[in-house]
């Protein structure tokens, strides 16, 4: 049953217009899919997080729709009529249209059944019921007709009721059982909009961690739900939340441990326009205190491309150093052979992370010095001022970055002072002098 409209407006303080909650990017497909479907046979239908956003009053991010018909055919109408592009996967029976590098969703209105856990669903056509009752939470199975207007608001599972108690609640008990990513996507609504999850689907969410139910997902699936983790607003809340309710440990233990991820998210504020709101802080905040087995485990779960494999690793590797990184005597040139090899952007996150305040200092250093971690004479000088080609030529390129990081020269002039001297004593030394 719908709660009366007005209730709805009045929660919702969303604008009576539904064209402004549409981003500009989407308005002109919008606005076009509107006109064809007044002359299509099928209804066609704003679903999932769209409705949600609306209703809560949020600008509505993408732009899904479910099409009691073929999806796919209406979407190479609307990507006719507006010049612009179709994908259709026919499998699914899906289909998006693409113009000036925005996008929407059409779904043909289906049932699905999954064949085993983790697994993609089977899927069939059908009608939009059919489409809601598939769906993971109550708060994401609402509909709206086109125009927006909250009176025609299709909500068979009292989302709204939901919404209005902040409350994320699965529609059937197996939910999690036929895709586990759906624990993910719990903790995130949970955390984005300040809710909880319902008692039932709190046990449901527990019996299915304890059951290992992620143990069916690939790993890349897994490593998507991390990065929309690490996409959240508040990503420390979302992955706190997920190490509490065992989540993480499920994926690999010791996953989530410590105040890692709580430390960098007070810390972030200074670096976030150096660092970006990317998904390598999280990363490497997660990875820090796990042991280099717990790491290679995590790097193989998810599948990891080279680049979030290299911070994992590389965040382990710099707290094994912690002995040796909290020397606050550490010479620079020292620094630069212990953490020449690892990323500054990692080195920066671990530097706003680690226990002690020396092995920050010296990593702070390390980072400011990095501009002068290069020579001013190139191998060319080097063989004009008379060092003999060969291994030689690095051997002093290596002696004068030293020399640069220890500020015991300081200019180009210097540098050639020093190389020749050093010709100079290596010839005397070998009595041709
Ligand atoms: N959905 C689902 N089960 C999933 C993934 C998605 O039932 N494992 C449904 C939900 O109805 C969801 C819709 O598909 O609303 C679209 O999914 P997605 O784009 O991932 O999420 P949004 O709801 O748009 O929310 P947001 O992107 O803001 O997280």
């Amino acid at each position: 049953m719908n709660p009366p409209a007005d209730d709805l407006r009045l929660f919702a303080g969303a604008p009576s217009a539904i064209e402004e909650s549409i981003g500009d990017g989407h308005l002109a497909l919008f606005t076009a899919l509107k006109e064809l479907a007044k002359s299509y046979h099928s209804p066609v239908y704003l679903v999932g997080g769209p409705v949600r956003d609306r209703l809560m009053g949020w600008q509505m991010r993408d732009l899904d729709f479910v099409v009691e018909g073929d999806a796919p055919s209406l979407a190479r109408s609307l990507a006719q009529r507006v010049y612009g592009r179709a994908i259709v996967h026919s499998r699914f029976r899906t289909a998006r249209v693409e113009l000036d590098g925005s996008g929407i969703d059409l779904v043909t209105a289906r049932k699905e059944v999954y064949p085993t856990p983790g697994a993609l669903p089977v899927v069939e056509p059908s009608l939009l019921w059919d489409d809601l009752a598939r769906r993971d939470f109550t708060m994401n199975a609402m509909a709206l007709p086109l125009d927006g207007d909250v009176e025609g608001l299709v909500d068979l599972f009292d989302g709204m009721e939901d919404l209005r108690c902040g409350i994320v609640r699965t529609l059937y008990a197996n939910s999690f059982g036929d895709d586990p990513t759906r624990l993910f996507r719990a903790v995130r609504y949970e955390q984005r909009f300040d809710f909880t999850l319902s008692d039932e689907t709190l046990d449901q969410f527990l019996v299915a961690v304890e059951g290992r139910i992620c143990d069916t997902v690939s790993g890349d699936r897994l490593r998507h739900e991390f990065e929309l983790m690490f996409l959240e607003p508040c990503p420390e809340k979302a992955l706190v939340r997920a190490t509490e309710l065992g989540l993480l440990w499920s994926i690999v233990p010791g996953l989530g441990q410590g105040d890692w991820v709580s430390r960098w998210a007070k810390s972030k504020e200074g670096y976030e326009s150096e660092l970006g709101a990317e998904w390598r802080p999280w990363l490497a905040a997660l990875a820090y205190p796990l042991s280099p087995a717990d790491g290679e485990a995590l790097v193989r779960r998810l599948n990891m491309p080279r680049r979030w494999a290299e911070v994992v690793r590389s965040s382990i590797e710099l707290r094994s150093m912690e002995t040796s990184l909290a020397d606050a005597g550490l010479p620079i040139s020292a620094l630069v052979r212990l953490l020449e090899r690892h990323h500054a952007k990692t080195i920066r996150i671990v530097s706003s992370i680690c226990d002690s305040p020396d092995m920050a200092r010296n990593l702070n250093r390390y980072l400011e010095s990095e501009d002068n971690l290069k020579p001013a004479l190139k191998g060319g000088d080097l063989l004009e001022l008379g060092v003999p080609s060969g291994p030689l030529v690095g051997k002093t390129l290596a002696d004068l970055r030293d020399l640069r990081l220890d500020r015991r020269i300081s200019s180009e002039e210097e540098e050639r002072q020093w190389v020749k001297g050093m010709v100079a004593s290596r010839i005397c030394a070998s009595g041709y002098g």
